[in-house]
C-alpha cells in the first residue's frame, strides 16, 4: 500500500535502483550469438518482460493493471483520476534490437518515481507509468500496435487481420499469451483522463553527442510509413533456364533496392528494404516471389510522397522490362508529429532552458499519443547513434542524467 499522500513505497526496503532493474532485464530475450534483443510481442520474452514490469510496480506499492490493448500501467494514485502525468514507453523489440530502444525510458520512469520520492515530494495529480505493447511491429509488420488501438488509429477489424510470418494471427497469439483479443479497441476515455504523456527514450542519432548534452527534448517525428512489394515471376532451374527466358523477381527487387537509394539521396530523405521474404528460397532455383519491404521517411509529407513515388515508378518501370507482375500495398503511415509547443516549452523550463531541441526520423508511442493528449519527449546521448542494432549504448552517466531529467519534469508537472 502507499502512504495516504501517495508517496511513500511499500514497508520492506529499498525498490531495484537503475542498476538492478538494468541487470535484472539485461538477459530477458537476449540471443546468445546475436548479443540482440528478440523480444517480439506476444512471445515468451515479452511475457517475462511485462512479468518483470507488474513486479517493480508491485515493488513500489503501485497500482498495476493492464488495458483493453494489453498495455501496462503502475499507477500512484487513482487511476480514475483526471489530468494524470503519464510516463513510460516500450519493452519489446526490434528483430536483434539493442538494450535501450523503450527499455531505457521503462527503467529511467521507475528510477525517476524513485527519485521524487527521496525527494519527499507531494502530488497534485496522479502518476503512471506505462509500458505499451507491440512498439515496434517486429512480429505483424505494424509498429505501435498498442498506443494505436489505444488511440483509435487502428481499429479491431484491422488488428485481427494482422499476421505474423508464420501464419498466427495477432488475436491468437494475444489468446496464447492470455489476453483477449475481444477486448482491443479504442479508449477514449483512458486517454482523457491523461493530461500529459512524457516519453523518454534513447536518442537514435548523434545530435546529443555533437552538442555536447546527456538530455534532449524532441521537436519533431518524421512522416514514415512501410510499403509491401509483392514480385511475381515465375520459378524456374537455376541452371538450365537461359538468362533471355527468365522472369526473375530477385533482379526487379534489385532494380528497386537501388532506385530507393537514389531517391531518397536525391530528396534528402531516407528508404530501407530491411525485410525481404523469397519464394521458394532455394539455392538453385529461380524465386517465384519477392516480397520486400520498403520503410521510407523525410522531414516533411510532401517530400516523402515524392520519394516513394519515385521509388514505385521505378520498381513498375523494372518489372514491366523483366515480366515480373508487381503489387505494392501501404502497410502503415504515420503522418509529421509536431509535439506540442506549450508541453515542449513548460519541459525546456522545467530544465532550465539549457537542454537541445531535436527532432528525430523513429517513430514513437508518444508520436501516436500526440493525436490525443498533450504529449512530450526526451532523449538520452547515444554516441555511437547506432540504434536497432545489439550495438546500440548509451553511457550510465548519461542514462542517471536521463532518470533526473525526467524527475524534474515529472516534479514540475504533477506535484507542488
Ligand atoms: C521504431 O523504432 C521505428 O522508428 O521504426
Ligand atoms: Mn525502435
Ligand atoms: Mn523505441
Amino acid at each position: 500500500m502507499t502512504g495516504p499522500d501517495g508517496t511513500r513505497p511499500p514497508a520492506g526496503g529499498q525498490p531495484p535502483s537503475f542498476h538492478t532493474m538494468w541487470a535484472e532485464l539485461a538477459p530477458v530475450g537476449r540471443h546468445p550469438a546475436s548479443g540482440g534483443y528478440r523480444r517480439h510481442a506476444w512471445t515468451g520474452a515479452d511475457a517475462d518482460c511485462r512479468t518483470w514490469f507488474q513486479e517493480q510496480a508491485e515493488a513500489r506499492g503501485l497500482t498495476y493493471e493492464t488495458d483493453r490493448n494489453g498495455n501496462q500501467w503502475a499507477w500512484l494514485g487513482d487511476p480514475l483520476g483526471e489530468d494524470a502525468v503519464v510516463t513510460g514507453s516500450h519493452l519489446d523489440s526490434v528483430p536483434d534490437g539493442g538494450a535501450f530502444d523503450g527499455p531505457l525510458g521503462v527503467v529511467s520512469s521507475f528510477a525517476a518515481l524513485d527519485e521524487l520520492r527521496r525527494r519527499g515530494v507531494g502530488f497534485r495529480r496522479p502518476l503512471a507509468i506505462t509500458n505499451f505493447g507491440d512498439e515496434e511491429g517486429a512480429r505483424f509488420g505494424l509498429a505501435c500496435v498498442g498506443s494505436r488501438l489505444t488511440a483509435g488509429q487502428l481499429t479491431k477489424e484491422a488488428a485481427h487481420r494482422l499476421r505474423d510470418g508464420d501464419g498466427v494471427s495477432l488475436p491468437q497469439a494475444m489468446e496464447a499469451a492470455g489476453y483477449d483479443p475481444e477486448a482491443i479497441g479504442p479508449d477514449p476515455e483512458r486517454l482523457a483522463r491523461i493530461g500529459a504523456f512524457v516519453e523518454l527514450h534513447v536518442e537514435q542519432g548523434r545530435a546529443l553527442d555533437l552538442t555536447g548534452d546527456a538530455v534532449g527534448i524532441a521537436s519533431a517525428i518524421w512522416p514514415h510509413g512501410r510499403w509491401r512489394y509483392d514480385f511475381h515471376g515465375e520459378a524456374n532451374h537455376a541452371g538450365t533456364t537461359r538468362l533471355a527466358d527468365r522472369r526473375d523477381p530477385m533482379l526487379t527487387y534489385a532494380e528497386t533496392v537501388l532506385a530507393a537509394r537514389r531517391e531518397a539521396e536525391l530528396a534528402g530523405a531516407v528508404a530501407t528494404f530491411g525485410k525481404i521474404a523469397v519464394e521458394p528460397n532455394g539455392v538453385n532455383a529461380i524465386p517465384s516471389l519477392v516480397r520486400g519491404w520498403l520503410d521510407s521517411r523525410a522531414a516533411d509529407q510532401a517530400t516523402l510522397d515524392t520519394v516513394v513515388a519515385g521509388i514505385e515508378a521505378a520498381a513498375h518501370e523494372a518489372a514491366a522490362r523483366q515480366g515480373v507482375d508487381l503489387t505494392v500495398v501501404r502497410e502503415s503511415f504515420t503522418p509529421v508529429v509536431e509535439f506540442e509547443h506549450a508541453l515542449r516549452d513548460e519541459l525546456a523550463k522545467i530544465l532550465g532552458g539549457r537542454v537541445p531541441v531535436l527532432g528525430t526520423g523513429a517513430g514513437h508511442d508518444a508520436g501516436i499519443l500526440s493525436a490525443s493528449v498533450p504529449t512530450a519527449m526526451l532523449f538520452v546521448r547515444n554516441p555511437t547513434g547506432v540504434s536497432h542494432s545489439p550495438a546500440e549504448h548509451a553511457a550510465e552517466d548519461d542514462c542517471v542524467a536521463g532518470v533526473l531529467a525526467l524527475a524534474d519534469v515529472l516534479e514540475g508537472l504533477a506535484c507542488g
